[in-house]
């Protein structure tokens, strides 16, 4: 078990104090970080004192302390799981060989690229969220999301630890670009499209953490597969903190339906934005945007990056063990694919359809989450049920984009498309509407109308505690 330095000015687990030009480097990046936090982290609530988890440590048992913190005094640090004894490259044309302590040369750019990506999506998220702490429906929602966001600051330390440790001044440059650009900025936005949008109410919110940090999980995933050990371990740290997020958006859109389903069974009608709730057709059309959003960020179904990626050992599929076999040669993936106003099924070689594989095993997952939804309304008594589109539907990476393809994944003529749109994805009105609804609930143990209780409360604490002190 590695030890853990959590008197440092930088909790760590990684012996920092052993190395002062890292530990120098990294301790003047941190009053820019701090800058950055105080400039586009939550507005407003700085001062307040949070209930929220600090990471502590990598023990499966109890890493994580609970306590009142203001966000600003929050211990980011940089902890990475513990070596796995002779690890070796699990796929790929290195199989079998030794996993890499520090970066090969030749992978250089290719891995700085890939951490740098994955980097900018956690403060972007931090950024798009700001706002959110006006409109809570819960002082336990607004823990919630706090929570998120400083895990999510806590991920930027973990990919700048790897830029400053292991790629020298580009890396340290790097650290810095990651501070500098910022969501939904034209000039300087966010790496990646999901990323750019904004998120100021709950629902984008509660999508956003059902799908697209679920992307995330499953590029940590990918990532925690590499030969590159130090990002394999920062990664299958990240996935335990991510875990919460997931749950967060999850349970936030379970919540949501039991109570439309609630308030449904109220109105005369069966009308729940009578009785000021999200009625079903909203949720479907948020669900919609934000999943195909998120597929987006998987990449291109054909891929020769994904190809070369695999091959090199530096990102491998889920849970890449789980696999018969991990080289990935001489197999196929069977695709859709647009053709003269039609799909036809072709035969893409495996390597070079790895974005596709990884989507798929999201899929599953997003669908598995639906189905607990869908559970929800059965139990009260509703036939209406929640889908997740097709793949191919409002794609803007990949064979599909700009495709006017429908949600169940048929292509239609433009016109047709357009003409089915604001049956499809939240229209102008539709967040109008829902926005009236981000009125905060401030008061321990009280709720919004459109939103139910949690089941729980954290940690074993009762939902009425003060998650989050106001005055
Ligand atoms: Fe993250
Ligand atoms: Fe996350």
């Amino acid at each position: 078990m590695s030890t853990v330095d959590l008197t440092a000015k930088i909790p760590n687990n990684v012996d920092l104090g052993q190395d002062k030009r890292l530990l120098r480097a990294l301790e003047q990046w941190q009053p820019n970080y701090l800058g950055w936090w105080r400039e586009m982290g939550p507005t407003d609530f700085q001062g307040k004192d949070c209930w929220l988890r600090t990471a502590t440590s990598v023990d499966a048992e109890g890493w994580a302390h609970f306590d009142y913190v203001k966000m600003p005094d929050y211990r980011w640090g940089i902890f990475l799981a513990d070596p796995l004894p002779d690890r070796r490259i699990g796929f790929g044309d290195a199989m079998g060989e030794a996993i890499w302590p520090v970066v090969p040369g030749e992978h250089r750019n290719t891995l700085r690229r890939l951490i740098v990506t994955q980097g900018d999506t956690e403060p972007a998220s931090v950024e798009q969220q700001r706002m959110l702490g006006h409109s809570a429906p819960s002082l336990y929602d607004l823990r919630n999301l706090f929570q998120v966001n400083v895990e999510e600051g806590r991920h930027l330390w973990a990919m700048v630890y790897l830029l400053h440790s292991h790629f020298g001044r580009d890396g340290r440059e790097e650290a810095e670009e990651l501070l500098l650009r910022r969501s939904g900025n034209p000039d300087k936005p966010r790496i990646l499209g999901a990323f750019n949008e904004p998120i100021d109410n709950w629902l984008d919110f509660f999508m956003f953490t059902m799908f697209t940090d679920r992307d995330g999980k499953y590029q940590l995933l990918a990532l925690a597969e590499s030969g590159f050990d130090p990002l394999s371990r920062t990664c299958r740290f990240m996935l335990t903190e991510e875990a919460h997020h997931m749950f967060v958006g999850e349970s936030g859109i379970e919540r949501v339906v039991e109570r439309t389903a609630e308030l449904m069974k109220l109105d005369r009608n069966g009308d729940a934005r009578a009785q000021g709730g999200i009625d079903l057709k909203a949720l479907q059309k948020f669900l919609n945007l934000w999943f195909a959003l998120s597929l987006d960020l998987f990449g291109g179904e054909v891929s020769s990056n994904a190809a070369s990626y695999f091959a090199a050992g530096l990102k491998g599929r889920a849970k890449e063990e789980t696999y018969p076999d991990h080289q990935a040669l001489g197999q196929t993936y069977r695709l859709p694919v647009p053709q003269d106003g039609a799909l036809t099924e072709e035969d893409v070689p495996l390597r070079n359809a790895m974005n596709e594989v990884l989507r798929d095993e999201y899929v599953e997952d997003c669908q598995r989450g639906v189905d607990r939804w869908n559970k929800r309304l059965e139990e009260a008594g509703l036939g209406d049920r929640l889908r997740l589109p097709s793949k191919r539907f409002y794609r803007h990476i990949g064979i599909y984009t700009e495709m006017p393809f429908d949600p169940e994944g048929k292509l239609l003529t433009r016109e047709a498309w357009e003409a089915g749109r604001n049956g499809w994805l939240p229209t102008a009105e539709d967040r109008a509407f829902v926005r009236t609804l981000m009125q905060p609930v401030r008061e321990p143990g009280k709720i919004a109308n459109w939103i139910a209780r949690p089941a729980r409360g954290i940690k074993g604490l009762p939902f009425e505690y003060e998650y989050v002190r106001l005055d």
